[in-house]
């Protein structure tokens, strides 16, 4: 709740106005059937001379009416406008925390599941503010200013009038309660739901090469059947609503006909006041109607609110230090001592790991699939910070040295490439948009990358579709090369960088990486021993500790793990 309220409270100039239109909707909700007691009092009366005023009452009921929908359509207009802002700022808000997070936040979720969050459950919030909140004050005031009338009409009747209401909110608040963990598991099921076909969409392949059709299709039915039955058992819950609020209108008019209508009989209560106090009965529990209006709105908003929450307030694993030491580009020096690390607390991936690269030097990881190369490297790009030990980078630990330096001073070819659904050239220069048309050919020469990029239909225009699906895996490999190449940071790390390519191409595009790594603190992962002959030290990794270092010529000659790897090569 402090949340919405921390997100509406840029816009309280709007909201100040749409709460005066709100005002001048309730005097005149107030001021309808007070002119039609008017009339009621004219035409009990009688007598000739009436004419003159009804004519005019009728006129001031015309424009009351008329002022009451001109405020309504302002309070509509405005409300709706505050309200899509402020789930727009929630929305950025959401997305811009994600930003933040590392690989462990989205490892450990289904990202449609996410994307529903950022997309969906901020705009659940819409109709609760522009509805609910306005809705409540508005109803407050309408009663408010009908118990003072009524009050001035005629206090007994006023206390039977409102005998019902007490009943009935307390009913309407049992209800409620089933109903907010039933719209809870409404929108985790939502969440489930476009997580799975996002999961489904993305496999599809593999579905259809597994025969998995029917399977896949039997499993999404499931969810989308528990989907509806909890959609259904919440709307169940909420029809009981409508009939307590008009149970208790109802009860309250019979009671107030029923003795107001003796009194009148017994001329102790003007007719006139009889058919007015009718008239604002409704108005008076109107509010109820709106709480069960708005209760729908509220509780899928309070849903969705705790799931924008949970994102918001969660605390990255991974963060800027406080005050973290500015570095421009670094030396490259990159020392490892004694680093632990495992994925989860009771998990080691990697223990006893010290290493030093030499600003400039280059180090090979060689070892099984599985070893913890990978984790090594993204240890070195602060995807995790280690369990115990540390790492620093021209002597600085890399916990103190702000993200956003650290990742510039450093190019990765990850293993799993991922491209984005952009034109080549943009997916080029992801990491340097600036980058003139010469650099990103020059970039995309080195990675031997221009060949296929102009017999493409659009040379550098051509659109790539989502991950790149439209590009082979040797091309998708050699464009995320061209990408690292054209960043030109002086720290360089090679996962399987060209696993995917032939091995004339292979050869070719080492040449451009000798030629990149000269300058460079280069990490090479590689399975194809070939391609690390050149590198200063090897470090052979075996279930995750040093099982070997030394050069190639070293190692080759020596019979342990390496001469295991170069055998399986
Ligand atoms: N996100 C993760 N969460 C939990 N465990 C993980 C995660 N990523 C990797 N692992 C585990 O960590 C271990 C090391 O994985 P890593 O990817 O570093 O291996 P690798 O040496 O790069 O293997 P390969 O040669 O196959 O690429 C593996 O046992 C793997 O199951
Ligand atoms: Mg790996």
């Amino acid at each position: 709740m402090c949340t919405l309220f921390f997100y509406m409270k840029p816009y309280w100039r709007v909201m100040l106005v749409v709460l005066l239109t709100i005002l001048i909707v309730t005097a005149t909700g107030l001021l309808g059937p007070w002119l039609i007691r008017a009339i009621v009092g004219l035409i009990a009366d009688g007598g000739p001379g009436q004419a003159g005023s009804l004519l005019w009452i009728s006129v001031g009921l015309a424009m009351v009416y008329v002022v009451r929908s001109l405020g309504a359509a302002g309070v509509f207009h405005y409300s709706h406008v505050v309200a899509f802002q402020v789930c727009r700022d929630l929305r950025d808000a959401i997305h811009a925390r994600l930003q933040t997070f590392s690989p462990a936040y989205f490892s450990a979720r289904q990202s449609g599941d996410i994307v529903t969050r950022v997309v969906k459950d901020t705009l659940t919030l819409e109709p609760v503010i522009a509805d609910a909140v306005y809705g409540f004050v508005t109803s407050f005031l309408l009663a408010l200013g009908i118990m003072v009338i009524l009050i001035y009409l005629s206090p007994v009747l006023t206390l039977l009038a409102l005998a019902p209401l007490p009943i009935a909110a307390i009913v309407l608040w049992r209800l409620g309660r089933h109903v907010q963990p039933a719209f809870d598991r409404e929108s985790n099921e939502e969440g489930e739901l476009s997580a799975m076909v996002q999961d489904q969409v993305g496999g599809m392949r593999d579905i259809q090469l597994f025969n998995r059709e029917a399977a896949e299709t039997h499993r999404f039915i499931g969810l989308s059947g528990a989907l509806a039955r909890s959609q259904i058992r919440a709307r169940q819950i909420m029809s009981g609503f409508d009939p307590v609020v008009e149970g208790a209108i109802g009860l309250s008019t019979g009671l107030v006909v029923l003795v107001g209508g003796r009194m009148a009989l017994a001329g102790d209560l003007p007719v006139e006041d009889l058919v007015a106090f009718i008239l604002y009965i409704v108005t008076l529990y109107q509010p109820l109607y709106s709480v069960v209006d708005a209760a729908e709105n509220v509780q899928r908003g309070f849903a969705a609110l705790r799931r924008i929450n949970e994102v918001l307030e969660y605390e990255p694993e991974v963060a800027d230090p406080p005050g973290g030491s500015v570095l421009s580009r670094a030396h490259g020096e990159i020392v490892l001592e004694d680093v632990c690390f495992g994925f989860q607390p009771d998990q080691t991936v990697l223990s006893g790991i010290s290493l030093e690269i030499p600003a400039g030097g280059s180090l090979a990881l060689v070892g099984h699939t599985g070893a913890g190369k990978s984790t090594l490297a993204a240890l070195i790009a602060r995807f995790y910070d280690v369990s115990t030990g540390r790492i620093t980078l021209d002597g600085h630990d890399l916990r103190d040295i702000r993200l956003s330096d650290l990742r510039r001073n450093i190019s990765m070819v990850q293993q799993d490439v991922f491209l984005f659904n952009a034109s080549v050239r943009d997916n080029i220069r992801f990491g340097r948009p600036d980058a003139s048309e010469d650099d990103v050919m020059v970039a995309a020469r080195a990675a031997r990358a221009d060949e296929f990029i102009d017999s493409l239909p659009e040379g550098y225009d051509t659109m790539i579709g989502e991950r790149g699906v439209r590009l082979s895996g040797g091309q998708k490999q050699r464009l995320s090369i061209a990408r690292a190449i054209l960043k030109d940071a002086p720290i360089l790390i090679l996962d399987e960088a060209t696993a995917a390519v032939d091995p004339n191409t292979e050869t070719l595009i080492q040449k451009a990486l000798d030629e990149l790594m000269r300058h460079r603190t280069t990490v090479i992962i590689a399975h194809r021993l070939s391609t690390i002959r050149k590198a200063d030290r090897i470090v052979v990794l075996k279930e995750g500790r040093i099982a070997d270092t030394g050069t190639f010529a070293d190692l080759s000659s020596r019979q342990g793990e390496f001469s295991l790897l170069s055998g399986a090569a």
